[in-house]
This record gives structure tokens, C-alpha cells and sequence, in this order.
């Protein structure tokens, strides 16, 4: 039964439907961490300044402190634990950690997103795409020289990967 002054929302967060109530001022944060306990979006300035809050709405980043729950009703998001599959962690996420791109963590989930989005987008991406794709996450540690390379490495391993696999396939040039 719907409570008085709340509205339904329905959405998938990371491949999950859901349907929960909301008042129509709650924000989508507020929604994804209060409600369905998912605590990788995090709460920074809360003005559209830090990108901590940063989620894929229907594949696009936006910024949850800035949106209003009613506004997803029928949506796709994705948070960072999306990009987990069968306890395996996505090649963006295994860069992060091996180039030491994650310092107190905090802006490490926007970060990550706005990376994935600019992967999912641009196929070869140069250091400016790299630079411009995270230009809306601040990182309060100043770890930026970190992050870009981890980011630059997931570009180099995609590369590899998809000319192995042309390798693999039949070689448009087999003699
Ligand atoms: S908390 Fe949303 S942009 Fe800073
Ligand atoms: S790692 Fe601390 S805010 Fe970026």
C-alpha cells in the first residue's frame, strides 16, 4: 500500500529491479544509500561540485545529489558494484589498484564511472579525452597523476585485448 504524500519508483540498480516509495523531494542519492543501502555513491559537497556522487543513468553519468529519485522512475542505473561480475572486478578497478590510483577512496567510485562511461564511448581515447572524461570528479587526495595512468592503462590492455582477439579470428590478412 502506498504511504500517504510518497510515490512509487520503479528502477534497476546493477541488473536488480526494484520498486520502493519515496517522497517526491528525496534525491536519488538519498534513495540509492538510504534505501537500497548501496554505499559506494558518496555524499560530498552536494551542489554538483565533487562528482563523489556519480552514477550511470541509462548508461550516462550524472550526478545523484543533483536528482531526484521520481526522475529515474522506469531507469537503468549502475554503480560500481555493477562492474562486478562473478567476483571478478572490472579491468578499470584491478588498474585503479595496481597503479595506486586510490588513496582514501572517497572520490574512487565517481572516478571509476566517469572512466567506464569514456571507455564505453570513445574507442581509442587520448590522455585529453582521459583528462576531460574525469574533469567533473574531484579527488580531494590530488592523486589525478595516478588515476590518469590507471585509466591510460585500461585503454593500453583494452587495445591488446582486441587485437588479440583479430589475431585470433580470421585474420583479415591470412597468407
Ligand atoms: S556530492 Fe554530488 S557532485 Fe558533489
Ligand atoms: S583518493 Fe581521496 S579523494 Fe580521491
Amino acid at each position: 500500500m502506498k504511504t500517504t504524500g510518497y510515490v512509487n519508483v520503479s528502477l534497476n540498480v546493477n541488473g536488480r529491479s526494484y520498486e520502493v516509495e519515496a517522497e517526491p523531494r528525496t534525491l536519488l542519492i538519498d534513495l540509492l544509500r538510504n534505501t537500497l543501502k548501496i554505499k559506494s555513491v558518496r555524499r560530498g559537497c552536494e551542489e554538483g561540485e565533487c562528482g563523489a556522487c556519480t552514477v550511470l543513468l541509462n548508461g550516462k553519468p550524472i550526478y545523484s545529489c543533483l536528482t531526484l529519485a521520481v526522475q529515474v522512475d522506469g531507469a537503468e542505473i549502475l554503480t560500481v558494484e555493477g562492474l562486478i561480475k562473478d567476483e571478478k572486478m572490472h579491468s578499470l578497478m584491478q588498474a585503479f589498484i595496481e597503479n595506486y590510483a586510490v588513496q582514501c577512496g572517497y572520490c574512487t567510485p565517481g572516478m571509476i564511472l566517469a572512466a567506464y562511461y569514456l571507455l564505453n564511448t570513445v574507442e581509442n581515447p587520448t590522455e585529453e579525452d582521459i583528462r576531460r572524461s574525469v574533469s567533473g570528479n574531484l579527488c580531494r587526495c590530488t592523486g589525478y597523476v595516478n588515476i590518469i595512468k590507471a585509466i591510460k592503462d585500461t585503454v593500453r590492455r583494452k587495445k591488446r585485448e582486441n587485437q588479440i582477439k583479430v589475431t585470433k579470428g580470421d585474420a583479415p590478412y591470412k597468407v
